[in-house]
Parts: C-alpha cells; sequence; structure tokens
C-alpha cells in the first residue's frame, strides 16, 4: 500500500519510520526557514470570522477524543465584550495507549504554537493557556523553551501577533498537571488551570460561554490547532481530498490526515499518520510490519481505552469517525489503538482497565465512584475463578448504571469505564464463561409426608 504524504509529521527528522535517534526538536529559526509561520502571516491578512469559517467548512474534527468539528465550536464563543478570553490547550494526554500529542510537543512545537497563534486570531482569544499532562516532564522543557523562542520572534507578547503585524496580542503560558487523568476532561481542565483541585464542572454553561475564571474558553487539543493550522495555510479542498466522507446518510465526514499511536503486539508500535477511514489492519500489517511473532489478530483497543475493544472479526474496521455506528465501539476516540494477539487474556484486560477507572474516577458522581470499585472486584473475583456466571450479569448491570443513561454523571469517565468493559465481557463472553463457576441453583427437596 503507497503510505500518504505526511502533513503533521513532515518536519520530524528521520521520518515515522527511519531511525528514532535522528529526531531532534526542530527549533523556530529551523521551523522559520522551512515555511513556518506563513499560516499565520496569510491568517492575519484575513478577518478573523473567515478564519472560523475555513475551519467550520473544512469540517475539522476535534482531534481530542470527541470529535466534535472545531470551526464549529470556535463559532460557539460568546460575543466580544472588552474582557478575557482564553484558549485552553489540552495536553493532558492521559488516556492509555494515547501518546500521538507527545510526539508533535517534543519534535515539532511551533507547528503546535502557529495553530494556537492562529486560533487565538480567528476567535479573538488574548490568553493561551498550554495545559501539559504532569508526567511529560521532558516535553514540558522543550515547550517552555519554544514558547520562549515563540515570544523572542515576536509572535506572542505585547507588540501584537508576529511581530505587531497584528495590534492584536496574545500571551501564551505553559501550565504543567500533576497527573490525574481527569484533568483530561476539558472542565476538569480548567479547574486544573484555575489551581483547584481538578474536578468536572456541570454542564452548561459550557466553556465557550463560561470556562476560565467564568470568562468564554474555547478547549482544543493539540493536534486539532496543528490540524487547522494546515487547513489556513493549504486551503479547504486540499483538507477534503484527504480522508473519508460519512458512510451514514446525513453522517459528518472523516477528512484530514490523522496521527495514529499503535501500541501493543505488532512489530513497529510508534504513531504514524495516516488518511482518517484507513483500515486497522492496513495500519497493523503495512505501517506497523504486521502482527508481532506473526501471531493472529484478536482485538484491539479502539482508540484509547474509554472507547471500548473491536473484536477478532473487526480487523478491517475503518479508522474513521463513523467507527461507532457499525463496530459496537463508543468511537474513534484518540485513534490511538492497543493490539492484542491470540495469546491475550481479555479478562486480565479487562481487569487492568477496571483498575485503572476505579483509581482515577474523581468521585464526585455515586454511579462512578461506587459502580467503578463494583467492577474491578468483581472482575478480580472472575480472574481469581471465584466469580459465578451471576457475575458476568452484575458486571453489565453495574457497567449500564454508570454509562447507558446520559445525565447521570457530570463526565463521560463513567461511560468510558462502561464501554470498555461491556465491550471486553460481550465479545470475549466464551472467556469469561469458562472462568467463572455456574451460578449455585439451590435444590429444595421436599421431605415425604
Ligand atoms: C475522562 C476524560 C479524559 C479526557 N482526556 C483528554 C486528553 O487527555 N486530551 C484531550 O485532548 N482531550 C481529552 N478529553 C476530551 C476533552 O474533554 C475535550 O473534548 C477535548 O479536549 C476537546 O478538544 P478537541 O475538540 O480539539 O478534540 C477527555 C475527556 C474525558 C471525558
Ligand atoms: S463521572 Fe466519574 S470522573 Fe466524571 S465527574 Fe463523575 S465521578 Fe468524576
Amino acid at each position: 500500500m503507497k503510505l500518504s504524504e505526511p502533513v503533521l509529521t513532515k518536519r520530524i527528522p528521520g521520518g515515522l519510520f527511519g531511525d528514532a535517534k535522528q529526531r531532534r526538536t526542530i527549533g523556530f529559526e529551523e521551523y522559520v526557514k522551512t515555511g513556518g509561520y506563513k499560516a499565520l502571516e496569510k491568517a492575519l491578512s484575513m478577518e478573523p470570522s473567515a478564519v472560523v469559517s475555513m475551519v467550520k467548512d473544512a469540517v475539522v474534527r476535534g482531534r481530542g477524543g470527541a470529535g466534535f468539528p472545531a470551526g464549529l465550536k470556535w463559532s460557539f464563543l460568546a460575543p466580544i465584550d472588552g474582557g478575557r478570553r482564553y484558549l485552553a490547550i489540552n495536553c493532558d494526554e492521559a488516556e492509555p495507549g494515547t501518546f500521538k500529542d507527545r510526539l508533535l510537543v517534543d519534535f515539532d512545537p511551533h507547528q503546535v504554537l502557529e495553530g494556537i497563534a492562529i486560533a487565538c486570531w480567528a476567535c479573538q482569544l488574548d490568553t493561551a493557556y498550554f495545559f501539559i499532562r504532569g508526567e511529560y516532564h521532558h516535553q514540558a522543557k522543550v515547550f517552555q523553551k519554544a514558547i520562549e523562542e515563540a515570544y523572542a520572534g515576536g509572535i506572542f507578547g505585547k507588540q501584537g501577533l508576529l511581530k505587531g503585524k497584528s495590534k492584536f496580542a496574545v500571551e501564551c503560558i505553559l501550565h504543567r498537571g500533576a497527573g490525574a487523568y481527569i484533568c483530561g476532561e476539558e472542565t476538569g481542565l480548567l479547574e486544573a488551570i484555575e489551581g483547584k483541585r481538578g474536578w468536572p464542572r456541570i454542564k452548561p454553561p459550557f466553556p465557550a460561554v463560561k470556562g476560565l475564571f467564568g470568562r468564554p474558553t474555547i478547549v482544543n487539543n493539540v493536534e486539532t490547532l496543528a490540524a487547522a493550522m494546515h487547513v489556513v495555510d493549504r486551503g479547504v479542498e486540499w483538507w477534503k481530498g484527504i480522508g473519508v466522507q460519512s458512510r451514514f446518510p446525513g453522517g459528518m465526514p472523516s477528512f484530514g490526515p490523522k496521527l495514529m499511536g499503535v501500541s501493543g503486539h505488532v512489530n513497529r508500535p510508534g504513531v504514524y499518520e495516516a488518511p482518517l477511514g484507513v483500515k486497522l489492519s492496513t495500519l497493523v500489517n503495512d505501517y506497523c510490519g504486521g502482527m508481532r511473532n506473526g501471531k493472529k489478530f484478536k482485538g484491539a483497543i479502539a482508540g484509547g481505552v474509554s472507547m471500548g475493544v473491536l473484536g477478532a472479526d473487526q480487523f478491517d474496521a475503518p479508522m474513521d469517525f463513523d467507527i461507532g455506528r457499525d463496530h459496537q465501539v463508543l468511537g474513534l476516540g484518540t485513534a490511538c489503538p492497543t493490539v492484542f494477539d491470540e495469546d491475550t487474556d481479555m479478562v486480565a484486560v479487562a481487569r487492568n482497565i477496571a483498575r485503572f477507572f476505579k483509581n482515577e474516577s474523581c468521585g464526585q458522581c455515586t454511579p462512578c465512584r461506587e459502580g467503578s470499585g463494583w467492577m474491578l472486584k468483581t472482575l478480580m473475583r472472575i480472574e481469581r475463578g471465584d466469580g459465578t456466571s451471576a457475575d458476568l450479569d452484575l458486571l453489565l448491570e453495574v457497567a449500564g448504571s454508570m454509562g447507558l443513561t446520559p445525565g447521570t454523571t457530570i463526565c463521560g469517565l463513567a461511560d468510558g469505564n462502561n464501554w470498555a468493559v461491556r465491550t471486553i465481557v460481550n465479545k470475549y463472553r466464551s472467556e469469561f464463561e469458562a472462568r467463572v463457576k455456574p451460578k449455585f441453583v439451590p435444590v429444595y427437596v421436599t421431605a415425604g409426608r
């Protein structure tokens, strides 16, 4: 298969298939010399609303998990009233198996900063907070240096964007997290930036109306902003030429290149750039060099554990935003699959994921706080061989109480837990049944009269 031309990863030395040791961070000067910050210049020559329309027309769907169109989100912003307006960039990247934003931050941070500057211009946001997960020590240093270079190069700062080409001035601040998954949820992230415990907020109000410090705020993923920059740079039609239309009548398309981080039992795990709609089997066989040790494909986490798993018969699933509609998973998520081979113990996988969610639940909502603990205990019982077949029904019942009824919890973590456990139990039920004892059915013998 012909691999697509790299867009987001085009500057990364060594390329995605080359020697990882050749990789280094592209600094400001090299970025500018290779055409960097030209898209910002182009954006500044346009009305802010025209930039928003461009991103809207291209249908740039959010790369942070939900696939919400960025241009549409930008158009929901509360009107300008003279007060502060914020951009919060989500680089929490704590979803297990997801490590795609790290690649951009590590090796091409100015691409992200250019996307940030463009979004700030388009939406007239004066302050950008770059929230980076606590564990990304090295990446935080790399990005801080890039921010300083961008200030020195006149991108940000009081003089106005791009050395004062526009009078509109933007400040960019890096904020480090402290290692909690829940801070990736957009309102948990806002609380964390405000210096509080990362407890998600009840919505509405949505951040675009009332976000950071009570002011209008756009929350976008790192890759979404880099993608929006390329749309401004190369145009809407170019973007729409990559990816696929929806497979369902009236559905939203999945356009553009996407970073896909593949981990698990493949020969060459890593981050690859592929057009949306690529089959999972192509990603594994052509990009990742096939299954490790020639083993059979057993399944894969669709794109972050919250999305659930694709079963053995879903190897050809198209990696697009429609995947949730016909593959019994929640969605594409971050498009970072973890691949399992035939030797994988799916009961252990479910238990491991349940442990993650139990540890990361922030505890505000009863179904999530209690349900995540029950599911872990039940799965541990099944894994030990002490479970009964009734435990399988119990698992699905508890999962259902956490996810199937909208509005029972404040954020999507509980639903993610539901999808992960539900899809593993449903798609690998025989494996669970083989581990449990038959349900004890009491038999009463009535003594004769
Ligand atoms: C529990 C939870 C964790 C999340 N973690 C992340 C994350 O690490 N990075 C991210 O970009 N989005 C994450 N999201 C999604 C964000 O809430 C939000 O939708 C996203 O940052 C919006 O950006 P986008 O529209 O550009 O994708 C998470 C959502 C939930 C419910
Ligand atoms: S669903 Fe879970 S993680 Fe989300 S707010 Fe409620 S308790 Fe916290």
